[in-house]
């Protein structure tokens, strides 16, 4: 056998030796793997619907615009109080407010028409991207707040 051939045939009996070795209880519980999924599904979903109901104003990287709309990416307002999201896409927001040093003023409007899941969803999105990892908020914690907001 060539030496190359040699090489080659140990490699894989490495890899199948390891495998074969990694038996299920080498894996992940099977608790933290269902709350992975779920995280995936709230982000993915979350995404889809920040694109379609809060991308025209904060941007497609939340970036904001300008002194008109607040950016979200790294936002301090939003990352300190994450609770009060439920509310300000639910109620709207008006008065100035300060986001990163900067001050913004125009008001933004409800989004009555989302239903508690893609809030939980939205807010699961805007708080794991853009370098941030707050995890998952659920649809439960959107619930405690929901019916408390101004
Ligand atoms: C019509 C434009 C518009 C849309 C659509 C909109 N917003 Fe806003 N948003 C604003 C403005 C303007 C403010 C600042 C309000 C103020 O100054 O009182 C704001 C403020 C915020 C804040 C607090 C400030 C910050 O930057 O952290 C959050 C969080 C937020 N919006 C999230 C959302 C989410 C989530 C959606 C989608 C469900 C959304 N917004 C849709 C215009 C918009």
């Amino acid at each position: 056998m060539r030496k190359q051939n040699k090489l080659l045939l140990s490699i894989l009996f490495f890899n199948a030796t390891v495998l074969l070795h990694c038996s299920p209880s080498d894996r992940r519980p099977e608790g933290s793997q269902r709350a992975e999924m779920r995280f995936d599904q709230y982000y993915v979903q979350g995404k889809r619907l920040y694109l379609t109901h809060c991308a025209n104003c904060h941007g497609q990287e939340g970036e904001g615009l300008q002194q008109l709309n607040p950016p979200l990416a790294q936002s301090d307002y939003l990352l300190s109080n994450i609770e009060e999201t439920v509310c300000i896409i639910n109620k709207g927001l008006e008065g100035e407010i300060e986001v990163n040093g900067v001050k913004f003023s125009q008001p933004m409007p409800p989004h009555t028409d989302l239903r508690i899941l893609e809030i939980a969803e939205i807010i699961t999105y805007i708080t794991n991207s853009w370098d941030a990892s707050s995890g998952i908020f659920s649809a439960r914690r959107v619930e405690q707040v929901y019916n408390n907001c101004k």
